[in-house]
């Protein structure tokens, strides 16, 4: 065998050699450690949310064409890249060059507030347009479909991608002739009259255009070497891996043959994960990738057969293309598998994963394998021993051993064969987010007629997520042989399929009633398409469905996007150089884009740097009974593991009222806790040794996980808040009715999506320290990492210079992970970074908490709300039908009081009422969806409005305090630094912003490199939506006392530059430097008296949002937002509508989709993307309108703005209330009139739980108690 150890590929148009490769190495560390490209970034490490996707271009000499394909780096070995050309975000332009049209688009669309994730964006948009560069809105949000970003909420990304369109600007939806902005999408008007929409946030005309001619060529030394073919086997090995890439199908199945057990390697997304999340180690790994046979695709008299090597992606356009070709009665098994192709994974996974991966992984919940199941498909096998053909049915899917691939036979290829006349096939699906998301329950379900009889002849039904594999109610179907297909075989088929296929009260993954319900509503489903077409084949014989029943069948996702934005006009005085008020886009924008913006973990390592990872407790509430170290210690590479004996009297800093312990020390209460910190040399060699950490632990009672639980061993966090207005109990004597009950409230995961991340330096001299961290309060990492190594603050400098999002995720988790980070610093005098990966990051770090509100309110029967008795239980964890008349008149009057007697100016609420009121055309379309509710029996809409109060304060005029400094250096420039964090929410642009104005110079004279306790010290805490207002006012004092000091040198020479003033200045011995402060807002609160004046403003809004609901499988559309927004005065209204429509995705993710799951042990199930479902693109409402009210004064803010970081997360509760209106319709057309009490999330589990009907009457049900469910409430 003629063997090549050594690899070659290319990165960015440059030759790469790997000598040594180990086999274990994946491209994502390979390019940000070894290559030092950084620009893509590590979100997930699990193919699930795109923040590392590169392009792949590979050249086939048989086809000659480039195939170009988007890959989450995360998940490539490689050992599997031999002859392929990368490229990355650096590849494709850059501030140093020329940046390219998708980069330099996006920044200016507004399209990156943190940036994380815009490199992966940028890259999958980028792919796009190499193979399609005037792509359709369809092919831009599937591109797109397996990006998550936290921030922005999308809108803005899809406007820059769309300038790529032939039509841009609108839906491109003229089914009817008529598109979105020409009619809103019910066919009203848009807004009432006079309410123009604002011209775009960026000037299209402007940019540089695509030019595709300029884009790296493919590497031609790669052509000649797929072209010669001379191709030697490749063999790539390290002392505990080896990877064997064959040339030929005759050797390929030579390596099978001498190691069975080794797995075939093709897309890596089933084996990869399974490595990286379960520890399973291959020790051979066969990688076929060359092997042409295995990428066959043949037309054959009956049906198609695939190759096992296509790629999803590839078989997705096989069957698109076949589709349009044949009759229709051919393709049903193809419009199937394409129906599904559609909406599983991602782009980037799709175009990695390969056919006979998927089938071959079985995955329990594989969205083909229920389909290919009933279609008669077979399987093409072949080993040294010969050709051999196995039907994929559910003896295969099960792995029996007589029906199963043997350990030396690999997959060739896949017989699917044509569909016959008189034959349906059918393909159904709900995950908790309609796109790249597994799913919950799916089917794939097959009848076959007789010639025009209508009696049943064949009948396949297979499901998947309901056991350990897809199951098909083989006996059922068999049973219902020679029927006829009416409402009576639905109902035998529906019980006997519950019967046959039945899930246990404790099964994994939990919802078990509503995956019962979904079993039988998929059947109904399959009844009424399968009813639809026979009744069109044959009008005589079948009977026509209900109209209203039609509604079962109609898809509710829509991928045409429309949006509007209406925002304050610059006055005519306004001086033109002054950028206040302007959409000025993100300072590091084009830097997000290109991967030049650095993120901690991309800073390169410290000569010498040691990495540090953390064992965490598996148990919920456990003594520790002893801590073995021993043979983690004898790891390679491993320097040193500290436990809290370490640690010893610093192993706790107290920020709040009680200390809080960093390493556990007998006892553990939380799982997740940190237990011992492992230091090591690399990232790898710390994690293997953390998994040889041997605890014992002895579990204690009790073990408190809900609100419930905590109620009644009365475990609560001091100090309880009360708050009381009036005398409640003599108003609830006079009302006329009482309503009393409880909501419940989910937690959610903050998702940033750079995780916690740090580095921390010893200097070597005077025991200083720097520490670079991802965190909103540098001071508490200051005074932690201070107390921790007992020196003075001013010994430890912390840095931020900017985050990749944080939401309030980043303080004080973050300040013990670097506390003991910087203990190991301390102790070793070296380097220590720690990154966490995404699933520590959601164990260790917790959440927003979830709440129980019990509430008793006594109203009149005109709807007036008299009395309002409230408890509110929050559970923090270990540590510390309203009809809108109701809404209306119970709202603030203009002038008003809080609870707490706080005085209130409400006339901006009512403002944004009225016209969210208008521009919704609210009236108009709750009268179209009450019509379209009576027309449609499975399909509800709902439309539910809410006005927003959101109060802007910290509690006390400490906690609002803010610095800034101020340098002019001679030549003019500026340097301005403050105490706010840039995570996402444009703090710094603001503040070049208020410099330019203050100063009357361009921005692009002002530079701000970072925050540093060693610039401003004693910083509070980025947060509460106030950074920008703060800081702001610090910035402006600083430069008005600048201007003070120069005005004379300025008025003497008016035409002079700032270049000569500096200049004049210092040569008249005037300090060009300036500290400015803001003492913080007026705030007191008397929680004894229960009044004050806590917050300094409150941001109004309001929000309408229509959804179209599926009441037989709990899915919902967002049809359509419209948000009206007081920001006072906007400093910049691009930043100003992204933070409001990304906190409204946000807060719609937590109202309905984001749902944690936690073991009735404690242990959080949902640890990562592929398990919790922040909003994707598809979860955008397919019509967006944010309009903000004209400017109105507030005399103590910066220039009269107001802060937004956080208010409109509020506003995702109008979808929340319109998902409600929905259920209520459907609930009220069957019959059940009472009150209708939902918690959030609105999962797709409780909609469909909620819209009772006969299927949820049929499904079994168990007696709670009597089994251990899967998760726990908490
Ligand atoms: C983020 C993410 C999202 C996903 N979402 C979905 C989803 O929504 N719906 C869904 O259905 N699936 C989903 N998947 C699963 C995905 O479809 C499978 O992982 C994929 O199809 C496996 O293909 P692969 O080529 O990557 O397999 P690999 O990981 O390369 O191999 C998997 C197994 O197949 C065997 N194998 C591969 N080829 C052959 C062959 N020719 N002969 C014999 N054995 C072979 C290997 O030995 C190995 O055991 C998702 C996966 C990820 C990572
Ligand atoms: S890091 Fe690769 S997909 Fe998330
Ligand atoms: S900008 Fe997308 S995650 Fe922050």
């Amino acid at each position: 065998m003629d063997r090549a150890s050594e690899l070659l590929f290319y990165v960015n148009g440059r030759k790469v050699i790997e000598k040594n490769v180990d086999p274990e190495t994946m491209l994502l560390p390979y390019l940000r450690k070894k290559l030092r490209l950084t620009g893509t970034k590590y979100g997930c490490g699990g193919g699930g949310c795109g923040a590392c996707t590169v392009m792949i271009s590979r050249y086939n000499p048989i086809t000659k064409r480039i195939r170009h394909h988007p890959a989450n780096a995360c998940l490539i070995p490689i050992c599997s890249l031999y002859g392929a050309a990368i490229t990355t975000v650096e590849g494709i332009g850059s501030t140093h060059t020329r940046i390219h049209p998708v980069q330099e688009r996006i920044a200016k669309c507004h399209g990156t507030q943190c940036g994380f994730c815009t490199p992966g964006m940028v890259m999958s948009i980028y792919t796009l347009l190499r193979n399609h560069p005037e792509p359709t809105l369809d092919q831009l949000t599937d591109a797109l479909g397996g990006n998550l970003c936290r921030c922005t909420g999308y809108r803005p990304i899809i406007d820059a991608c769309k300038t790529f369109c032939k039509t841009s600007g609108c839906c491109q939806s003229k089914e009817n002739g008529v598109c979105c902005l020409d009619q809103g999408i019910n066919g009203l008007p848009e807004f009432e009259e006079g309410s123009k929409t604002s011209p775009k946030l960026f000037a299209e005309e402007e940019f540089l255009p695509l030019d595709p001619t300029q884009e790296l060529i493919f590497p031609p030394e790669l052509m000649i070497m797929a072209e010669k073919q001379s191709q030697r086997t490749r063999v790539f090995g390290s002392e505990r891996m080896m990877w064997f890439s064959p040339v030929t199908l005759k050797e390929l199945l030579e390596f099978k043959f001498k190691y069975p057990q080794a797995p075939v390697v093709m897309g890596n997304t089933s084996v990869g994960p399974e490595v990286k999340f379960k520890g399973v180690f291959h020790p051979v790994i066969i990688s076929p990738d060359r092997i042409e046979e295995l990428s066959v695709v043949n037309h054959t008299y009956n049906g198609l057969t695939l190759g096992a090597g296509l790629s999803l992606a590839q078989v997705k356009d096989i069957l698109a293309d076949v589709v349009q070709k044949l009759p229709e009665e051919k393709t049903q098994m193809y419009r199937a598998l394409l129906k599904h192709l559609g909406t599983l994974a991602g782009s980037q996974i799709r175009n990695m994963a390969s056919l006979g991966g998927h089938i071959i992984s079985r995955h329990p919940d594989s969205d083909l394998n229920p389909i290919l199941a009933v279609g008669n498909c077979t399987l093409n096998l072949l080993s040294k021993e010969g050709k051999r053909q196995i039907p994929l049915n559910e003896q295969f899917l099960s792995k029996c051993p007589n029906a199963d691939l043997k350990p030396q036979e690999i997959l060739v290829s896949v017989n699917i064969p044509y569909s016959r006349k008189w034959e349906f096939v059918s393909a159904f699906r709900q995950a908790q987010r309609q796109e790249n998301a597994l799913a919950i329950v799916n089917s794939g379900m097959r009848v076959f007629f007789g010639e025009g009889v209508g009696i049943i002849r064949e009948l396949c039904i297979s499901y998947g997520g309901v056991g350990s594999t897809a199951i098909c109610a083989k006996n059922s179907c068999q049973e219902l042989i020679g029927r006829r297909w009416n409402e009576e075989m639905l109902d035998i088929a529906c019980r006997l399929v519950l019967d046959e296929v039945s899930l246990l009260g404790s099964a994994p993954g939990g919802k078990v009633e509503f995956k019962r319900t979904l079993i039988i509503s998929f059947l109904f489903k399959f009844y009424l398409e399968v009813s639809q077409i026979l009744k069109k084949m044959d009008p005589v014989h079948y009977p026509s469905l209900a109209d209203k029943y039609e509604s079962a069948l109609e898809d509710l996702h829509s991928k045409h996007h429309c949006s509007t934005l209406k925002y304050q006009n610059i006055g005519p005085k306004q001086h033109p150089q002054d950028p206040i008020g302007h959409p000025i886009m993100h300072l590091s924008g084009v830097k997000h884009a290109t991967g030049e913006a650095i993120y901690c973990d991309d800073m390169p390592p410290v000569d010498q740097e040691l990495f540090l990872t953390f064992v965490t407790s598996s148990r919920a509430h456990a003594k520790i009974v002893s801590i073995d170290l021993s043979e983690a210690l004898s790891m390679p590479g491993v320097v040193d593991i500290m436990t809290a004996e370490h640690l010893s009297d610093v192993n706790s800093f107290c920020f709040f009222t009680e200390a809080e312990k960093f390493l556990a020390t007998d006892k553990v209460f939380c799982v997740g806790q940190l237990v011992c910190a492992v230091l090591a040399d690399s990232e790898v060699q710390a994690k293997r040794a953390a998994k040889r950490v041997k605890i014992v632990y002895q579990d204690l009672e009790p073990l408190i996980l809900t609100i419930e639980e905590s109620i009644q061993h009365n475990s609560f966090f001091e100090p309880e808040r009360k708050l009381e207005y009036g005398n409640v109990d003599e108003a609830f004597k006079v009302v006329d009715q009482i309503l009393e009950g409880e909501i419940h409230m989910g937690g959610q995961e903050h998702f940033y999506m750079e995780t916690q991340s740090m580095l921390v330096v010893p200097k070597g001299e005077d025991q200083e320290m720097d520490v670079y961290v991802s965190t909103q309060f540098p001071k508490y990492i200051q005074d932690i990492v201070a107390s921790t190594l007992k020196l003075p603050a001013n010994k430890v400098m912390c840095h931020v210079r900017r985050v990749g999002g944080a939401f309030g995720g980043k303080v004080l988790k973050t300040g013990i992970i670097a506390a003991v980070t910087a203990f190991a610093a301390n102790k070793h005098g070296r380097a220590v970074r720690c990154a966490l990966e995404r699933g520590e990051d959601m164990l260790i770090t917790g959440g927003r908490h979830p709440y129980l509100g019990k509430y008793k309110a006594g109203f009149m029967n005109d709807g007036r709300i008299l009395a309002l008795d409230m408890e509110h239980y929050s559970n923090a964890g270990a540590s510390l039908d309203e009809s809108l008349f109701v809404r209306m008149i119970n709202m603030y009057k203009e002038i008003d009081q809080t609870p707490y007697k706080q005085e209130i100016n409400a006339k901006n609420l009512t403002q944004c009422w009225r016209e969210c009121m208008a521009m919704s055309s609210y009236s108009l379309r709750k009268v179209v969806v009450e019509k379209f509710n009576a027309e449609n029996y499975w399909k509800k809409k709902g439309l539910a409005m809410v006005p927003l109060k959101y109060p802007v304060g910290l509690g006390s005029r400490a906690a609002g305090q803010a610095a800034a400094l101020v340098h002019i250096y001679l030549d003019g420039s500026v340097l301005v630094t403050h105490g706010g964090i840039e995570m996402g929410q444009g703090v710094h642009t603001k503040m070049i912003q208020v410099v330019s104005r203050e100063l009357r110079m361009p921005m692009s004279n002002v530079h701000l490199r970072g925050t540093s306790t060693e610039t401003v010290p004693n910083a509070n805490i980025s947060g509460g939506s106030v950074v920008a207002d703060l800081n702001g006012l610090a910035v402006k004092d600083a430069c008005q006392t600048l201007l003070k000091r120069l005005e004379p040198i300025i008025s003497k020479n008016p035409k002079g530059t700032w270049k000569d003033w500096a200049q004049t200045a210092f040569d008249e011995s005037i300090s060009l430097s300036a500290v400015g402060y803001f003492r913080g807002y007026e705030s007191d609160m008397n929680w004894e008296k229960g009044e004050g004046h806590p917050f300094e403003y409150f941001v109004y809004g309001a929000a309408c949002s229509e959804v179209e609901i599926d009441c037989l499988t709990g899915d919902h559309k967002n049809i359509r937002t419209d948000i009206v927004m007081d920001v006072g005065c906007s400093i910049n209204p691009a930043i100003d509508i992204g933070q409001i429509e990304g906190a409204f995705i946000q807060g719609m993710g937590l109202y309905t989709i984001e749902e944690l799951n936690y073991s009735p042990q404690g242990i959080l199930h949902t640890r990562g993307p592929d398990q919790y479902k922040i909003p994707a693109i598809c979860d955008m409402p397919t019509e967006l309108h944010i309009a903000l009210l004209p400017p109105s004064q507030n005399s103590n803010t910066l220039y009269s703005s107001k802060g937004l970081g956080e208010s409109g997360v509020f506003l995702g509760c109008s979808v929340f209330f319109a998902i409600h209106d929905a259920v209520s319709a459907a609930r009220q057309e069957r019959g059940l009139h009472g009150p209708l009490s939902l918690n959030s999330p609105l999962t797709p589990e409780k909609i469909r739980m909620a819209c009772e009907d006969k299927f949820t009457k049929m499904i079994p049900r168990d007696e709670p108690g009597s089994y251990v469910p899967w998760n726990v409430p908490i």
